[in-house]
């Protein structure tokens, strides 16, 4: 029988994970959804995209918890997404109202889960599922730094006309304005970007991965970004099943690593059986280490509204 991976919440970034993780064909999984016919009804439709496009994974969908139980892992997307003119803050006290309650419930009914947290603000709303679930920080993970990364990534792939594939990078820091992008580990095929891109243009491309929730909530005005959210996703729930031992850029609790104590930051994590099995610190420029300390509290700012 295969591993179950839980989606909770049904709209655009969980259903697009739901859809991701059926096609790489080695999960079940279970989509939940507070909207009557919605989980249900796309879970159906992914389930009868499986003939055509060959995959065997079990897709069932609904209101009942009870199709969760017993998850390997637990991804929560359930909540409120930008519109343009908001910040991810914004949503942070109708978000808190949602997740809380869908974290005791999914933790009740799969115990041994790890959680994937994905809604928005979401250095607070993993901070949350953490002091809510009562389960140790490393099986509590959010998404942001790979998807922050990724855009970077694809932003420096584009500037200089390489494959993403020869792109390495990392996008630190809590998921909002403040986030890092590192200049120093970033390379080209191991050639490092400060050779390759001039300063001025470098640091554009930084404030336009920093930007990249924003323009893409601009462009597409009722809503944010999901296929790059999910794929994200998809990427950290295999890394963990399959014990990939690979390292992605996670939002974590952090307990003196990277010198931070008692918030949840993005940091490059080891991802295997089990969630987080290793917090790794890549070298930091003096001026790096001080925005990771500035990002450091911001979240710590914003978390703050928290009961
Ligand atoms: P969406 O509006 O398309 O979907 C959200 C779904 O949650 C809706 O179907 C809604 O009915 C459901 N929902 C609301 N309350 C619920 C409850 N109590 N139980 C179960 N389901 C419930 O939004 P989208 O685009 O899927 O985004 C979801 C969240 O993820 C947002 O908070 C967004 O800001 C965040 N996000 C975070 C990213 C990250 O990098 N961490 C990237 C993209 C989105
Ligand atoms: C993003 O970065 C909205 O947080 C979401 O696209």
């Amino acid at each position: 029988m295969r591993q179950v991976v839980s989606v909770i919440g049904a709209g655009n970034v969980g259903a697009t994970t739901a859809q991701r993780l059926a096609e790489m064909d080695f999960v079940d999984v279970a989509l939940v959804d507070v909207v009557e016919g919605l989980a249900e009804g796309k879970a159906l439709d992914l389930a009868e995209a499986g003939p055509v496009v060959g995959y065997d994974s079990q897709v069932v969908g609904g209101t009942d918890y009870a199709i969760t139980d017993g998850s390997a892992v637990v991804v929560v997307t359930s909540g409120l997404a930008r519109k343009p003119g908001m910040s991810r803050d914004d949503l942070i006290s109708a978000n808190a109202q949602i997740v809380g309650p869908v974290v005791q419930e999914v933790v009740r009914r799969s115990p041994d889960a790890v959680l994937v947290m994905v809604t928005n603000p979401l250095d607070v709303m993993t901070e949350l599922a953490v002091r809510v679930s009562g389960l140790d920080r490393h099986r509590v993970i959010g998404m942001a730094g790979v998807l922050d990364t990724a855009r970077f990534r694809s932003f420096l792939a584009a500037e200089l006309r390489v494959s993403v594939r020869s792109v390495e990078a990392y996008v630190l820091g809590g998921h909002g304005d403040s986030m890092v992008p590192l200049r120093g580990v970033t390379s080209v095929a191991g050639v490092p970007v400060g050779r390759l891109i001039q300063e001025k243009r470098l640091e554009e491309i930084v404030q336009r991965t920093r930007d990249g929730g924003a323009e893409v909530v601009k462009l597409l005005k009722t809503g944010s970004a999901y296929y790059a959210p999910a794929a994200a996703v998809a990427q950290m729930v295999e890394a963990i099943l399959r014990d990939r031992r690979q390292v992605l850029p996670c939002a974590l609790r952090l307990e003196g690593e990277y010198g931070l104590n008692g918030v949840v930051m993005g940091v490059p994590v080891k991802l295997g059986a089990g969630g987080a099995l290793e917090v790794v610190e890549v070298e930091l420029t003096a001026a790096e280490r001080a925005e990771l300390e500035r990002s450091a509290q911001a979240v710590r700012d914003v978390t703050a509204v928290l009961p």
